[in-house]
């Protein structure tokens, strides 16, 4: 993965291993390996695919790029919150296919996902009330062709780069400004950078675990069922502590001088709305992403 080790995907799936490791009499555990010590998740993406890694925490864009339907559930417009987001998840007959789709071209099965809560906009130079605070700035993405489009449609141009490279990119200026969720701005540091958050809140972004399936289908059915009620429990307790999570990282990134710029949201939602029929061309991503909406509790659709 590429968390730190106080980051709650990092906590959460720790707690899974000592479950795994209590309940299986140690015939099965967890090692975690934090901050892309066995590569990026580009890379962490293969290594799960050809075997020599079981398990890997990927982000939505990454799994785009192996299956354009994923973009259903990548859309700044799909969630309206992290509530909203896990009842779509636990919705087997809106991402069961989707998430099984990789069986047979890549050997990965997706077993559920960890919220990365809201994303916004920060920067080394300023706040960022419209996209056209972006002009001509670089804004880091994840490496994916929405997440391209998404930039150029929030004003900026678009450079993909690996979250590890990021805290360097944006202190060399390589980078003017990223995107991400207010714990990730705070684990990584960003803000002795980029100490300019803007709260854009323009995507509720997905993390997703992903398996090797032949490891997965070469356990027995007991330990697969005490693995997924693992599984089952690490993901509740994400949820507790993401919250948490986030009011601490605001906090602690504006003690250490960072100063977060509220402004309307709605001027970003209007940008990235097309992005919707642009990338939305197939019938699975349409029946993955009206799934997804008809979970939503808001009123005017
Ligand atoms: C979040 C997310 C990661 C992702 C990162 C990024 O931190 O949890 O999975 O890699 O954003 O922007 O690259």
């Amino acid at each position: 993965m590429n968390q730190t080790e106080t980051h709650p995907s990092y906590i959460a799936l720790d707690h899974w291993g000592d479950y795994l490791e209590e309940n299986t009499d140690g015939r099965w555990t967890l090692e975690i390996y934090p901050n892309e010590t066995l590569g990026a998740q580009a890379e962490a993406l293969q290594l799960v695919s050809d075997g020599s890694v079981e398990l890997a925490i990927v982000s939505g864009p990454q799994l785009e790029n192996l299956n354009k339907d994923f973009i259903a559930l990548n859309l700044p417009t799909t969630f309206d919150n992290i509530d909203h987001q896990m009842k779509v998840l636990a919705e087997d007959e809106v991402v069961g296919e989707l998430f099984n789709s990789l069986r047979e071209t890549n050997n990965i099965v997706v077993l559920g996902g960890f919220t990365q809560g809201n994303r916004s906009v920060y920067t080394t130079f300023g706040p960022v009330e419209t996209p056209d605070d972006l002009n001509g700035m670089k804004l880091r993405v994840q490496e994916s062709e929405l997440n391209l489009a998404m930039a150029e449609a929030l004003g900026a141009s678009a450079t993909p780069m690996a979250y590890g490279e990021l805290y360097s990119g944006l202190q060399s200026g390589v980078v003017d400004a990223a995107e991400n969720n207010e714990v990730s701005y705070a684990t990584q540091r960003h803000y002795e950078v980029a100490p300019h958050w803007s709260q854009t809140n323009h995507l509720v972004g997905l993390d997703y675990l992903i398996i090797n399936s032949t490891m997965l289908d070469s356990m027995t059915d007991e330990d697969r069922e005490i693995f997924m009620e693992g599984w089952d429990e690490a993901r509740a307790l994400h949820v507790e502590l993401w919250l948490e999570a986030t009011d601490d990282s605001i906090a602690q990134a504006e003690e250490d001088g960072a100063t977060i710029h509220i402004v309307d949201e709605t001027i970003f939602d209007e940008a990235l709305e097309p992005l919707v029929d642009q990338f939305l061309t197939t019938d699975t991503q349409l029946e993955v992403y009206e799934g997804a909406r008809a979970l939503s509790e808001k009123d005017v659709e």
